[in-house]
């Protein structure tokens, strides 16, 4: 209950008062829940204004281009911590000591390898398959080999599927790669860390010693801290909604995974890399703006715009700087796809219809570019999204489950036939 009431006054009813409550960042929110009582549902298709839960763990402000993990600005995480460090954070609420860092990235670094049983299922699809179509199937299939770690309603058994999601995310992903070129899966290597040990299982092979560039790994380790989390998007509303059923973390994060494959969300990455392909040569970028302003046009500029973000995603001026970095390193500064975004963001940050809607580049925007300079393929930049958000969609759903919460069971407005009778053949015109 809360002293703060709004007042819903629907003609032929009596008013219906309606708790309000207050945060700590971020709108107040109006409870609905009393309304189905009253012969009531709320309609907001797309949950444009609707909270579907209390959480303590991201908050974004899109009118400042602020986001916060656990308090903490990304922009400072991105320049000062690391993606296992974020992970810590995410999960327990604080930043760890140095003990309890190392502590927990030990027991990562041991969870990498994946029950070897798993080697053989990959042999099930075609060595053309979408590598998000394997990371579903195999995500989903990590809770037929994890038997000892499916009881949602035990804390140690919730804490182990953590560490064996966020620990073998990477292996997994890596594994989906080196099946698609036909060579030989790379063991993880405890000796490095867990960015580095990632490009060591893609690029690495049994027939010599792989030598990763620090500053190349220093790069994926920012990309997958910049993915971490990023509050109720809509793989981690289907993480949670899956969840609330009492499905078992595996299966949770599978759904997670084919809900971030579209391209409106975590499938904009490879988008992003095929438009500026399309693109081709800055002369053709005006055509692709006229395109995208087009109503009749289904194209839209992809890695811009956002549901939240109506100022610029912090996430997407860490990663355009990161752009230059990896670009200077890698001798790329003329990237010509690098150089097609620049462009790209220039006009359509100045141009009147991307001003008046609010679209700014997203974290998708530049994050391909690095992705492709880094040596990964396309289709792989939606798998480097899932495994960098597996840990966000796990602190989600582990703080549900720890808490209150009950199955998520959405309502509807019904527009269809009213009660009819069965006809039979004869009767049908
Ligand atoms: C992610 O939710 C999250 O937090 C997601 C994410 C995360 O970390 O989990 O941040 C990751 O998904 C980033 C978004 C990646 N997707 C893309 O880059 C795809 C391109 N963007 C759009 O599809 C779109 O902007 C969305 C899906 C991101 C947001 O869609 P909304 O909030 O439903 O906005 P909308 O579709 O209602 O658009 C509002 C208006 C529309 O015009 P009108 O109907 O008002 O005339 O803006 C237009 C849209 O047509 N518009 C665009 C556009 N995005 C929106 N026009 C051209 N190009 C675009 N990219």
């Amino acid at each position: 209950m809360s002293d703060n009431k709004a007042t819903l006054n629907v003609p032929g009813r009596d008013p219906i008062d309606l708790d309000i409550y207050s945060g700590t960042l971020g709108p107040d929110v109006v409870d609905v829940s009393a309304l189905t009582s009253q012969g009531l549902f709320t309609y907001d298709p797309g949950f444009v204004s609707t909270g579907s839960c209390e959480s303590k763990i991201t908050f974004i402000d899109g009118n400042k281009g602020q986001l916060l993990h656990r308090g903490y600005p990304i922009d400072q995480l991105a320049e000062h911590s690391n993606y296992l460090e974020t992970c810590y954070l995410l999960l327990y609420g604080e930043l760890p000591t140095r003990d309890q860092y190392n502590e927990f990235s030990g027991i990562i670094t041991r969870h990498t390898m994946v029950h070897e049983q798993i080697r053989t299922f990959f042999q099930g699809f075609r060595r053309d398959a979408h590598p998000m179509a394997i990371m579903c199937g195999v995500v989903g299939a990590l809770s037929a080999f994890y038997h000892d770690s499916l009881d949602i309603s035990d804390e140690e058994h919730r804490k182990i599927a953590a560490f064996r999601l966020i620990a073998k995310m990477p292996t997994l992903a890596a594994m989906s790669y080196k099946f698609s070129i036909g060579q030989p899966f790379v063991y993880p290597d405890n000796s490095r860390d867990y960015a580095e040990n990632f490009l060591h299982m893609m690029f690495g092979n049994p027939c010599e010693e792989s030598k990763i560039d620090p500053a190349l790994s220093k790069a994926m380790d920012r990309i997958f801290l910049l993915h971490a989390d990023h509050e109720q998007n809509a793989s981690t509303s289907a993480v949670r909604l899956t969840g609330s059923s009492g499905a078992n973390p595996f299966a949770c994060i599978a759904a997670g995974i084919a809900a971030l494959w579209g391209p409106a969300h975590g499938g904009a990455n490879e988008a992003v890399l095929e438009m500026l392909e399309e693109i081709g040569d800055e002369s053709n970028i005006d055509t692709f703006i006229d395109r995208a302003k087009d109503k009749d046009d289904p194209f839209r500029l992809m890695g811009f715009g956002h549901r939240v973000y109506k100022n610029f995603d912090p996430r997407a001026k860490v990663m355009r700087e990161s752009c230059d970095e990896v670009l200077e390193v890698l001798g790329m500064e003329d990237d010509p796809l690098f150089r097609i975004a620049r462009r790209l963001e220039k006009i359509a940050l100045e141009d009147e219809y991307f001003i008046e809607k609010k679209l700014y580049p997203n974290v998708d925007f530049y994050s391909g570019i690095i992705l492709k300079a880094l040596g990964i393929p396309v289709n792989m930049f939606t798998v480097i999204f899932a495994t960098g958000r597996t840990v966000g969609w796990i602190a989600h759903w582990h703080e549900m489950i720890s808490g209150e919460y009950r199955i998520g069971r959405p309502r509807q407005l019904y527009t269809g036939s009213v009660q009819r009778d069965y006809k039979d053949f004869s009767k049908r015109k």
